[in-house]
């Protein structure tokens, strides 16, 4: 949340591989600055298998883990921090619902549907397979999580990983 002040949070959005493959960073990007915020920090990065075990620990237990795990690390993501007043729920509202198939049916005017119009394209297209949530993209679901994921992937040293990936700090 934010106070009335002009007070502008920060959360994490993150492109997953099926709207990286499916050439929609540049669509997504549009919707993000068209929606009120800025991108303050972003990055393409192949992720491997321990960094999205970490970044998805809380959900080690659950069955669709392993696929999740798969999903996450078959093609590159493209993750930005971006900003504006309430920033948290706005883009998770923006998001729609976890499910990428319900989003379709009942959220007509979030993003899964700004994608079908900026790309012309069905979400059964975008979203490999449905039942596995591939849902495009990420938005942290609390000031907690946006903390905890912004620093995970923007404030530390990613030792052990992957070095080709490319980073663009913009400044103000
Ligand atoms: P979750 O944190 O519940 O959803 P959100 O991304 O909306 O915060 O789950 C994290 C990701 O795990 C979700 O984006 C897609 C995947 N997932 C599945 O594959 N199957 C499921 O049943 C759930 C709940 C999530
Ligand atoms: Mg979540």
């Amino acid at each position: 949340s934010s106070d009335a002040d002009g007070f502008k949070e920060k959360t994490l959005a993150m492109i997953k591989p099926d709207g990286v493959e499916g050439k929609y960073v540049d669509a997504i990007k549009e919707i993000i600055l068209d929606s009120g915020f800025s991108i303050t920090q972003e990055i393409e990065r192949q992720l491997d298998e321990d960094t999205v075990k970490s970044f998805y620990a809380e959900h080690a237990s659950k069955s669709f883990f392993s696929n999740l795990v798969q999903y996450m690390t078959s093609g590159l993501v493209w993750i930005m921090v971006i900003e504006k007043e309430n920033a948290i729920a706005d883009w998770r509202a923006l998001i729609g619902p976890t499910d990428a198939k319900k989003a379709k049916v009942t959220h007509p005017d979030r993003l899964v549907a700004l994608l079908v119009y900026h790309s012309a394209l069905y979400l059964s297209e975008l979203c490999v397979d449905s039942t596995q949530k591939e849902n495009c993209v990420h938005g942290s679901d609390s000031p907690q999580s946006a903390a905890k994921e912004i620093s995970f992937f923007f404030q530390k040293p990613q030792s052990g990983d992957d070095l080709t990936f490319h980073v663009h700090i913009i400044t103000e």
